[in-house]
């Protein structure tokens, strides 16, 4: 696919380097069309060489070939990463005063803008109205991430990491600009796995990695939602824009989520909580005994937060989606097992994965059939975890009504 990569003038502009990277291993033409401005943060021969094409700032350059106009019309989806407050402020207003804003112009495919200033500035009442005006238009502006700026100071307003950035633009690509479907709602995802302690340094875990709770949480951001993520112990970036609850056990998990859950409109329990935990956690780490013997540990059953949260329904008319591994075995296939996993955990929506090879944990894309409690059974072929997430939500969007 033909992709515009357009660079706006901020610090943030190094990052952009590894978008351009990714897209281009992916396969895709990509054209960089940075600011002057970025230019003085990184410097053409960088962009020319990543992208393996001549840049240009400018629309004096190569008149003949109309590239103010050209670029914007063959492109299938330009992003602009970052998109500063005076490019987002150019781009609301239709000003043209470079090679980059009349591409905006005059580019009919979807539009990603990845904003990144400082806070007061993202904050700043003429940038929201900026924003507001692209989205009301049909573009598609990332919220930024918080953390780290550039100087000492820290919040609201850093690029979002380059994988997102490419994981939303992929999105993007292939269905158009995504649907604000989950616009005003409130919606909870957990992700990754929960440990339970025998000493201080011991635990008892599992091999979730969280990626397809993340994958969720960015997809639902994505569609407008506000995103809580309560995450057990996943080493992955934050999805910019959600608020981000770490946990650790899974009895934290089970308060984290019953606390964001009491305002969501759905919930999706993608996380794998430890089913058993040692009735002893040690204070101090376990020693090896003398004689060469081990400790016994005795378990004791985690309360089941998909149950509780499908029998206390904290809010009306709120959907609660759970995720069911399954292999199958003598007494039913997998989706016998699920349907039963259903009508027991009491849920709406059950996303079932067979696991049978061993696959799902820690891999990148997925497979699932997703049950629902009104019979409805819907296939979703193998893909991405993100196009796997974009199905569970259309699932949940359309029973939100
Ligand atoms: N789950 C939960 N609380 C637990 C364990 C699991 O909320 N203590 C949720 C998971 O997040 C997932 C769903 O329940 O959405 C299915 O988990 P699974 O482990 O397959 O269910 P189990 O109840 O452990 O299955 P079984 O009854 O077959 O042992």
């Amino acid at each position: 696919m033909r992709i515009v990569l357009g660079v706006a003038g901020g610090i943030a502009a190094y990052k952009s380097c590894e978008v351009l990277r990714r897209l281009k291993e992916s396969g895709h033409d990509v054209t960089v069309v940075p600011t002057a401005a970025a230019l003085e943060f990184v410097g053409a021969p960088t962009w020319a060489a990543l992208s393996g094409k001549p840049v240009s700032s400018e629309v004096w350059d190569g008149v003949h070939e109309v590239p103010h106009v050209r670029i914007g019309q063959e492109a299938d989806l330009v992003i602009v990463a970052p998109a500063t407050a005076d490019l987002l402020a150019k781009a609301a207003h239709g000003l043209a005063d470079d090679l980059l804003t009349n591409t905006l112009l005059t580019a009919r495919c979807p539009v990603l803008f990845v904003p990144a200033m400082h806070t007061e500035m993202w904050e700043h009442p003429a940038t929201q109205a900026n924003v507001a005006a692209l989205r009301q238009r049909g573009g598609q502006v990332m919220e930024p991430a918080e953390g780290r700026l550039t100087g000492k100071d820290t919040g609201k307003g850093r690029l979002p990491e380059p994988l997102e950035i490419v994981d939303l633009a992929m999105d993007v690509l292939a269905r158009g600009r995504v649907s604000q479907d989950l616009a005003g709602r409130h919606v909870v995802v957990s992700a990754g796995g929960t440990r339970e302690f025998l000493d201080p340094v011991r635990f008892l875990g599992n091999r979730s990695s969280g990626r397809q709770g993340h994958a969720l949480a960015r997809a639902a951001l994505a569609r407008g939602a506000e995103v809580t993520l309560v995450a057990a112990n996943v080493s992955l970036p934050e999805p910019a824009g959600a608020k981000v609850v770490p946990v650790t056990t899974t009895e934290e998990l089970r308060v984290a989520v019953l606390r964001a859950a009491a305002g969501a409109d759905a919930v999706v329990m993608a996380a794998a909580p430890a089913d058993f935990r040692p009735v002893h956690s040690e204070t101090a780490k376990i020693k090896k005994a003398a004689d060469g013997s081990a400790p016994v540990v005795e378990l004791v059953q985690n309360p089941d937060i998909l149950k509780e949260l499908s029998t206390e329904r904290l809010r009306d008319g709120q959907i609660v989606v759970g995720f069911a591994a399954e292999t199958g075995d003598e007494t039913g296939s997998v989706l016998d097992l699920a349907r039963a996993k259903l009508a027991r955990k009491g849920c709406d929506l059950l996303v079932v994965n067979d696991v049978s090879g061993g696959a799902v944990f820690g891999a990148t894309d997925n497979e699932a059939v997703i049950l629902a409690a009104d019979g409805d059974e819907v296939p979703v072929p193998r893909g991405s975890k993100t196009e796997v997430a974009h199905a569970i939500w259309d699932q949940v969007a359309a029973r939100l009504g």
